[in-house]
């Protein structure tokens, strides 16, 4: 299986490729600063760049985008769009190349989190991301063609990053081998339009 990963220096993505690596033949890790796959999901030009580069993918896994970390009162619309542009258009973008570069069957893997129907302060603008892609994936995993499937992992915090005995949006962190453990399940089964909570 060859395995793309978005993303593949983040506290999430490392740790995916670090794991995938292990087990598969062919994996690559792609970002925005890295010498021999750079990749901006922002930029459908430069997604599309990366797949002319790579040989055909059977899956694609995206643990890449941000958004603004705000109170409601001070949320402007600049800082929604950072979000919307980033996690939620980079991950549409993501898929709306990849389903012409992977082959029959393959996988695709977005990345949402706790945040889609959990309450923390400051999250509001993630909470909105979060929610969209959530929509996106149960609406366009029915449209996709060649049996590709599309699913999300929406994780809780993830101990280490975040203090492991303190609660986020009302739940303990999870710890990363659980949640690279779902989406290496997503890779080999069945499923789609599917959303895997960890938390
Ligand atoms: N960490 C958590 O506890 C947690 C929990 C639940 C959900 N999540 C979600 O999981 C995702 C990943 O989180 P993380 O904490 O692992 O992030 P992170 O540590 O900030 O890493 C982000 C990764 O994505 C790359 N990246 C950022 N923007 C990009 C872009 N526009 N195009 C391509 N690559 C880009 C970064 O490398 P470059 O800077 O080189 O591009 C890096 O490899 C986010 O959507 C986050 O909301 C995280």
């Amino acid at each position: 299986m060859k395995i793309l990963i978005i993303g593949s220096t983040g506290t999430i993505g490392s740790a995916i490729y670090n794991t995938l690596r292990n087990e598969y033949k062919e994996v690559y890790g792609a970002h925005r600063n890295s010498d021999l796959y750079p990749v901006d999901i922002t930029d459908k030009a430069s997604i599309k760049n990366l797949f002319e580069k790579l040989p055909k993918l059977d899956a694609v896994i995206n643990a890449a985008g941000t958004a603004s970390w705000k109170p409601l009162s001070e949320l402007k619309e600049k800082d929604y769009l950072l979000g919307i542009h980033s996690k939620l258009m980079g991950q549409v973008n993501l898929v709306h190349v990849a389903t012409d570069y992977l082959s029959d069957n393959a996988s695709i893997t977005l990345t949402t989190g706790i945040l889609a129907e959990h309450y923390e302060p400051n999250a509001t603008s993630l909470s909105l991301v979060n929610g969209a892609i959530h929509s996106f994936v149960n609406a366009a995993s029915n449209e996709i063609d060649r049996g590709i499937r599309l699913n999300v992992v929406a994780p809780g915090a993830i101990a280490g990053d975040f203090p492991e005995d303190q609660k986020f949006a009302g739940y303990l962190p999870v710890k990363m081998n659980e949640v690279v453990d779902v989406y290496k399940q997503v890779l080999t089964n069945n499923s789609t339009g599917t959303i895997y909570k960890k938390y």
